[in-house]
């Protein structure tokens, strides 16, 4: 299994998918995480030998955030394709499974896109499973840094019509200009009606990065971290014509039944593109 660099991080995120399955009260079930985990287990077992007790620590810290932020756009994603939405982007989707998943309503197409190799390994366990898709999905091994828009289109993407798109553990991972080209992509292939959600840059997520940071043993994720649109996220949006709306972390663990004083849960933005606004930047 080679998967390198950033697309390593899916499979973390698939471990902390595969611990939430265990749980009795747990708020989704993911079950092909743990065979993606499974299939990396070395690279996993000399990751952990590495990260040490603070490396952990903060795992878990961060596992906490990933539950929350799972819950949260699996309701996202069904509730836009109950607004009208019939197509859906999982922007990076690494080893997501909610094409698997969720109950998707009839005619829902939906669209994976991430890099060729993190692909290939995410396609081979998913078909030793047999698994099958409860929407029509189309996999798309793209850079989302090059032009990618193009070629979504060519997999049938049809811009006219709305999108729900996912933008889920990305950003953070690109330069403000990447961030800002692949969000002006995004915005030029969606019509009035699309819908977007993303990790928002607060108090919650500083307060994460900064643990993360304080661990030397995690200098290696701290490495790929580019920060993308940093706090100007949200007004970057607002400008390239999409309603902005903010989503507190903590009060979603609340009502979730996963308050935490020890948590730092770190908020989402949704966003609707209403086809008035022009943009200003
Ligand atoms: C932390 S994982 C999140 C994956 C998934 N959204 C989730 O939450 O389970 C980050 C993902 O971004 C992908 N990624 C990072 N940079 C990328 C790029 N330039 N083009 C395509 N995918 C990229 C990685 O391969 C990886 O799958």
């Amino acid at each position: 299994m080679e998967i390198s660099g950033v697309s390593r991080t899916a499979i973390g995120v698939a471990w902390l998918r595969a611990q939430e399955r265990l749980r009795p009260d747990k708020l989704f079930d993911d079950p092909y995480a743990a065979d993606f985990v499974m299939g990396a287990r070395e690279m996993m077992a000399e990751a952990a030998s590495r990260s040490g007790e603070r490396g952990r620590a903060v795992g878990a810290l961060f596992g906490k955030h990933v539950v929350i932020r799972t819950k949260f756009y699996d309701d996202y994603l069904l509730s836009a394709c109950a607004a009208g939405c019939r197509q859906v982007v999982l922007v990076a989707a690494g080893l997501d499974t909610r094409a698997f998943r969720l109950d998707w309503p009839a005619g829902v197409r939906l669209f994976e896109l991430d890099l060729p190799d993190l692909l290939d390994y995410k396609e081979r366990i998913l078909d030793a499973r047999e698994a099958a898709p409860r929407c029509e999905r189309t996999v798309l091994a793209v850079d989302l840094r090059e032009d990618w828009a193009g070629r979504l289109v060519e997999a049938g993407l049809r811009p006219t019509e709305p999108t729900a798109w996912l933008i889920e553990g990305l950003l953070v991972y690109l330069g403000y200009e990447e961030a800002a080209g692949l969000l002006t992509a995004i915005g030029s292939l969606s019509a009035p009606g699309s819908q977007l959600s993303c990790e928002d840059r607060n108090s919650a997520s500083e307060s994460l990065a900064t643990r993360v940071r304080e661990a030397p043993e995690l200098a290696e994720v701290v490495a790929l971290w580019k920060g993308g649109l940093g706090t100007d996220l949200g007004d970057w949006l607002t400008r390239d014509g999409w309603q902005v709306r903010g989503h507190n972390g903590t009060a979603l663990a609340g009502t979730y039944g996963r308050a935490d004083a020890e948590a730092a849960y770190v908020g989402f933005l949704t966003a609707v593109r209403d086809g008035s606004a022009e943009r200003t930047s």
